[in-house]
């Protein structure tokens, strides 16, 4: 583990490495933020899943500690599987996870802390008479997984959702009742199904204020008026469900009264990026995301280098109040802590199919606000729909933006950029999409173009921002209405010779560019010390 992390430190700047997969039971306590999270002790692939455990006290500088749970009962010997914290309002934490039996059988178990006096929160007891729920009759037994935090119903007890699928043909997402954590009622209705979608897993459910700039507390679900709120409902396996999407819901005792969806088909990131995770932060009050950024290149590479998958750096989630069908993700405050010098460029002129450096020495890790204007220079056709084309494709308004993680000579690059189109109804639509194509010259890795349209009010310019991290970019686009995650293995724009430049590969369009870019500082990671072997 040591050597791991020390890897880590050196290969990546500012995050925090999991060696595994999902973010569990984020949660704050005492003055520390706790992260759990999926983990293989014996190899850089999934297998004998732990829970590895870290905390930090400003979500940027993170300390291993032991790990929290090791598959040591006959319940989840085949693995801790993924699950959510409750802080109860006197103070006790309840930790629900999906335990695989040694039958391969999902059921969902109870831990909570040995000592709540403890900031660190160390120790952790797996309740004596696991499993505390099993799986319902007409779901796979190895499709019922990964429960929710729990909210408080109108009736004062508590309830929780838990992903699966029914008759192998319906995804859906079961809600449960409790009072105690330990005895639970399956409600009637589901909160949410859809014919034809595999197994939800990952499913999060959480509140986000209408005109707030703060975050809510699960249980606000049923106290605040629904004119106030929404609810976010999110769930992974992306290519055959929408990753996210809103809906306005009303439970009220044991049914489901009221539904009503809002902006179906929203993806929480549109990039390198699964299993994600909110929680409420209560010191800061707000609302935090956490997300898997799983590798991309062979599980051989993975082995070799002995580690595998890091985290997103965490993101706050506010409402989109002036889409009002959107979310936004925003990189914690705290991010900014990191930063060192910064470089303003202003109104740089693009021209039709060209690329502009700038001039600001090794561009590993940055933050970058970057604001773009078009000028119609001249009208040409063949308009082409979407991201999928990457960068090169050219068309009337766009490709522009930038071109991160690139050498001097551009064989290595990857392209952030705007592709506005007019559509046949006389409006244009914009596009926000990330081109790893050219990212490495490695040939085993796996490059996609990622994307999607992006709403662009009247009143706003393009504006994203990006998290470069050597082989990681988080990028934003309008304040966060869109996110896409890339992993990219560059060979050559490394360390000193990775750099930045802008590009405009419109045809019929001049783009003026203003940005602001810092150099990021490294966090420090500090790695347990001594094997736990
Ligand atoms: C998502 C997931 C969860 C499960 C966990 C097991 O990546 O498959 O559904 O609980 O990983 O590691």
């Amino acid at each position: 583990c040591f050597i791991l992390s020390l890897s880590l430190f050196i290969w990546l700047g500012n995050r925090f490495i999991s060696a595994a997969s999902d973010p569990d039971g984020p949660l704050f306590h005492k003055g520390w933020y706790h992260l759990f999270y999926q983990y293989n002790p014996d190899s850089a692939v999934w297998g004998n899943i732990t829970w590895g455990h870290a905390v930090s006290t400003d979500l940027i500088h993170w300390l291993y500690l032991p790990f929290a749970m090791i598959p040591d009962r006959w319940y989840d010997m085949n693995g801790v599987w993924t699950g959510s914290a409750t802080l109860l309002p006197d103070g006790r934490i309840m930790m629900l996870y999906t335990g695989s039996t040694n039958e391969s059988i999902q059921v969902q178990n109870l831990a909570y802390p040995a000592n709540l006096s403890d900031p660190l929160l160390i120790d952790w007891v797996k309740y004596p008479d696991n499993p505390v729920i099993v799986p319902p009759n007409g779901t796979e037994t190895d499709e019922f997984r990964d429960p929710t935090t729990a909210w408080m119903g109108p009736d004062g007890t508590w309830r929780i959702t838990i992903g699966s699928r029914y008759n192998k043909s319906v995804g859906l997402s079961l809600v449960y009742q409790t009072s105690n954590f330990t005895t639970y009622d399956l409600l009637e209705g589901v909160l949410h199904a859809v014919p034809g979608t595999g197994m939800w897993e990952c499913v999060d459910f959480y509140p986000v204020a209408i005109n707030g700039s703060t975050g809510l507390d699960s249980s606000a679900m049923d106290r605040v008026p629904n004119t106030y709120l929404r609810l976010v409902w999110m769930t992974q396996k992306g290519t055959t469900t929408p990753s996210g999407f809103m809906t306005l819901q009303l439970i009220n005792g044991h049914r489901i009264i009221q539904k009503r969806m809002w902006a179906l088909g929203l993806q929480v990131d549109y990039g390198r990026y699964y299993a994600s995770k909110t929680f409420y932060d209560q010191s800061k009050q707000r609302r935090v995301l956490w997300g898997w950024i799983n590798e991309t290149d062979t599980e051989t590479d993975n082995l070799a280098k002995g580690w595998a998958s890091v985290q997103t750096i965490p993101r706050e989630v506010l409402f989109d109040n002036k889409t009002g069908a959107n979310i936004l993700q925003w990189p914690v405050e705290e991010i900014e802590s990191l930063r060192l010098r910064s470089t303003d460029f202003t109104e740089i002129v693009v021209g039709p199919g060209s690329v502009v450096p700038l001039s600001i020495g090794q561009a590993t890790q940055l933050d970058i606000f970057a604001e773009f204007e078009i000028e119609m220079v001249s009208e040409t056709k063949h308009e082409k729909y979407g991201c999928r084309g990457g960068a090169v494709d050219r068309s009337n308004l766009g490709p522009f933006g930038l071109l991160v993680i690139a050498d001097q000579t551009l064989s290595e690059l990857t392209p952030i950029f705007f592709r506005p189109v007019n559509t046949t109804e006389g409006t244009v639509e914009t596009y926000f999409c990330a081109d790893e194509t050219r990212s490495s010259e490695a040939s085993d890795v796996y490059k996609q173009v990622y994307g999607s349209t992006v709403p662009v009010l009247t009143d706003e310019k393009f504006q994203m921002r990006l998290l470069v991290d050597h082989s990681i970019v988080e990028s934003f686009a309008q304040g966060g209405r869109r996110v896409i995650t890339s992993r990219v293995y560059p060979t050559k724009a490394i360390y000193g010779d990775a750099r930045l430049f802008l590009f405009n590969n419109a045809t019929g369009v001049k783009v003026k560019a203003t940005l602001k870019i810092w150099d990021l500082n490294s966090a420090f990671i500090h790695p347990f010390p001594f094997d736990q072997n």
